[in-house]
Parts: structure tokens; sequence; C-alpha cells
């Protein structure tokens, strides 16, 4: 059992300075930030450590840049949360090692929260580097997860400078997800149908294969299903396709063909300048890339899901390119599904950033899903028992 902040005693974090991982990698556009779930779940943990007179040191990443980009900078999370949080001083700096942030970091006083600037605009980050990892670790006395999303990851902040602390705690938002995904992982009522899409194919694809043999049934859709279809010999056009993984989804679809549901038409075009579409069944022309799935598709899916009223539903993953409107039916129509699912009795969860802010986009409130998880990739991976390096790292009793 993970150790969480609580194990310690109150006068523990007075005075101290906690490293809190969080994954404010959310949907940010023109400087707008979309839906802010992640953000909030992280409050609980946050308010808990001010409370006790700490300060709170917040890391996260945003997006995949290549380095230092400004479009993916921190900026607009740290406006968002100092609205939330109304009664704290939060701060933000933006740099997330060197001088300045360890000017910063000197200028806390007791109950200040501090974000640092988006932890990728150093590739160190990812590479696990133990110079970058004692950097960020030499910054506070006590490390925190509370970024569940992000604990599939082997990187800095989630793992090298963590190993560096001697306390090593969860946050509260972390040990909800864990027991909560336990309870699924260990006995999901049956039917068990995962409905996957999203673009992130390599990761998805990697978490299917101690998957597969758990689910009953896999809905795909998305960037992530072109793979399949391709290796069931399906001409995909010029959509994407894992091409590393194309072996392994061949002999997938030979042990568990029948579980795999693949989409049977497209939403298609070759121009997302002109937005002009067509919808294709099966085949996908040489000259076209598929956006969303089709009407037939969105119709077989509904009825899965909305009609699995004794089971487990998890969706992770848009099911088209969502955030153009004349690509987002698929999305809309499983967002949709997954409510009546809920309210007909199934037990549903939905994760993922992008998922997230698609449900939202569809209108589909937190209330209507049994638990709405902050992991894409990474709840995939706990409920496929595969290794999670950030939780892995951390105290047990
Ligand atoms: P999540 O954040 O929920 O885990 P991902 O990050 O894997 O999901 O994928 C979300 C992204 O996938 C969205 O930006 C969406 O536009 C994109 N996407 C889904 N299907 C397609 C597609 N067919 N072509 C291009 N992008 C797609
Ligand atoms: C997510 O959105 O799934 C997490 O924030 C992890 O992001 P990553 O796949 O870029 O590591
Ligand atoms: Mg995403």
């Amino acid at each position: 059992m993970i150790n969480d902040i609580s194990k310690m005693p109150d006068e523990f974090y007075k005075g101290k300075k906690v490293l809190v991982r969080v994954d404010f990698n959310v949907n940010i556009q023109n400087g707008n930030i979309g839906e802010d779930y992640r953000i909030r779940m992280t409050i609980p943990t946050i308010e808990y450590l001010t409370r006790r007179m700490a300060k709170v040191i917040l890391v996260s990443h945003l997006g995949r840049p290549k380095n230092r980009d400004i479009s993916f900078s921190l900026a607009p999370v740290s406006k968002r949360l100092s609205e939330i949080l109304q009664n704290t001083n939060v701060r933000f700096v933006d740099d997330c090692v060197g001088p300045q942030v360890k000017q910063k970091v000197s200028e806390m006083k007791n109950t200040d929260v501090l974000l640092l600037e988006n932890l990728r605009f150093y590739k160190e980050e990812e590479s696990n580097s133990p110079e970058f990892s004692s950097e960020l670790a030499s910054l506070a006395d006590v490390y925190v997860n509370d970024g569940f999303s992000t604990s599939h990851r082997k990187h800095s902040s989630t793992y090298g400078s963590a190993i560096l602390f001697k306390t090593r705690l969860a946050g509260f938002n972390l040990k909800k997800e864990i027991e909560y995904l336990t309870m699924i992982k260990e006995k999901p009522k049956k039917p068990f149908v995962l409905i996957i899409g999203g673009v992130k194919i390599r990761d998805k694809i990697g978490a299917l294969e101690n998957l597969l043999p758990k689910a009953d049934k896999i809905l795909m859709g998305g960037a992530a299903a072109y793979t399949f279809l391709k290796a069931k010999g399906f001409k995909v056009g010029k959509s994407p396709v894992d091409e590393e993984h194309l072996p392994w989804v061949t002999k997938s679809i030979s042990k568990y063909g029948d579980k795999i549901i693949l989409p049977v038409d497209h939403v298609v075009s070759n121009s997302l300048q002109n937005h002009s579409i067509q919808i294709v069944s099966n085949n996908i022309p040489d000259d076209m890339t598929g956006y969303d799935i089709g009407t037939e598709t969105i119709n077989i899916y509904s009825k899965e899901i909305s009609e699995n009223i004794s089971g487990t539903l998890f969706w992770n993953g848009p099911m088209g390119f969502f955030e153009v409107s004349k690509f987002a039916n698929g999305t809309i129509n499983i967002a949709k599904s997954m409510a009546l699912a809920y309210w007909r009795g199934s037990n549903t969860l939905i994760g993922g950033g992008d998922t997230l802010e698609a449900m939202k986009k569809a209108g589909v409130s937190e209330k209507e899903v049994t638990h709405v998880s902050t992991g894409g990739g990474a709840t995939l991976r706990f409920l496929a028992g595969d290794e999670m390096p950030g939780l892995g790292v951390l105290d047990r009793e």
C-alpha cells in the first residue's frame, strides 16, 4: 500500500518545501484553458499541504514541445490555479531549474504555492537525466506525486528526482485513482468493454498487449484504429499507422480477432484546409486520410456501449479529430452513449486529457460518469497491470 500525505504528522510539513509532481497537461487554445479537471483534482492535496504550513512547489509537463516553445507555457494554468485557490498566494516562474528558480523558492513563505514552467522545455526531463533530476530534487525537502496520469513515464520528475528524496508520498488524487482502478482491475463487472481511440498509438497499442486477455471487447476508433485495419488488409490511405507494432497487431488479430471491433466506415478528407469530406466504407482511397468514424460505425459502437447495462465500460481516446467540428460527430456520439449507459446502470470510466475535453464538448457532465479518470495512457497501463515507474518509486507500508 502506497503511503499518502496523511501518513505524516501535521507538524512534519511546517516550513517544509514540498515538490508536488502534478499533471497539468490540459488542452489550451490561444491561451485559454478548456477542461480543467486535472487542475481541480489536485486542489485537495495542495490545500492539505498549505494548511499545514508547507511551501508547495508544483511541477508539470504540458504537451510534447521539442524545446522551449512559449505556446506550451504553463502560465495560463497558473492563472486558472490562482482563480480557484482564491486565498492562496500562487506564483509562477518561467523556468523549472536554475538560479532564478532557486531564488524564487528561497523567497517563498509558508503556505505559498509556486508553479514552475513546463518541465519538457528541457529534453533532460524525458531522458531522466541524473543532473536534471538532482537539480529538481535540490529544490525541496519532500516529494509528492499527485499526477497519476503521468506515472507510467520514467522521467526525471516522476522517477529520477523522486528517488533522491527520503520521503516520497502520494497525493490524494493519485491515491483515489489507484483505489478505484484497482477495484476495476481486479474485478470488473462483466462484460468489460474498452473503447480506445486517440492519437498516441504507440502507448495505447502497447497497453493492449496485457489488456486484450482481460477485456471482453475492444471498440477501436481514432487514429489508433488504422494500424488494426491495415493489419487486416484494408487500405488506409494516408492515415497514420504504427509500423513498429504492425506485426504484433497482426498476431493479436489472429488470436483475439473476435474481441476487436473495427470501424466499418470513415469520414475522410484529402485536405484539412478546405475540409471537404466524404464517408467511405471499408477501404480509404490512397490520397485520403481518415479523420473520424463513419455513421454506420457510430451506430454499431453506440449500441454496443449503451446496451452494456450490467458491465464495465472504459473509454479513452477521441474517435476522430474532434477539435474540428466536421470530424467531431463520432466522438460526441460515443460520449453521449457513455452517458446513456451510465444512466442505465453500467459502470463507466472515462479518462485522458483530450477525452475529458471531448466529453465537455459533448455536454456530458462529470456526474454522468461513474469514475472520471485523469489518466489516458496511464489508466490503460494500470488496468493492464503494466509497470508504473512513478508509482513504484513511492514509499510503502
Ligand atoms: P487522450 O488525451 O484522451 O489520452 P490522445 O492524446 O491519445 O487522447 O489523443 C487525442 C487526440 O487524438 C486529439 O487531439 C484528436 O484530435 C486526435 N485524433 C483522434 N483521431 C484522429 C484521427 N483520425 N486523425 C487525427 N487526429 C486524431
Ligand atoms: C497524458 O495526457 O496522457 C499525460 O499527461 C502524459 O502525457 P505524455 O503521453 O505526453 O507523456
Ligand atoms: Mg492527449
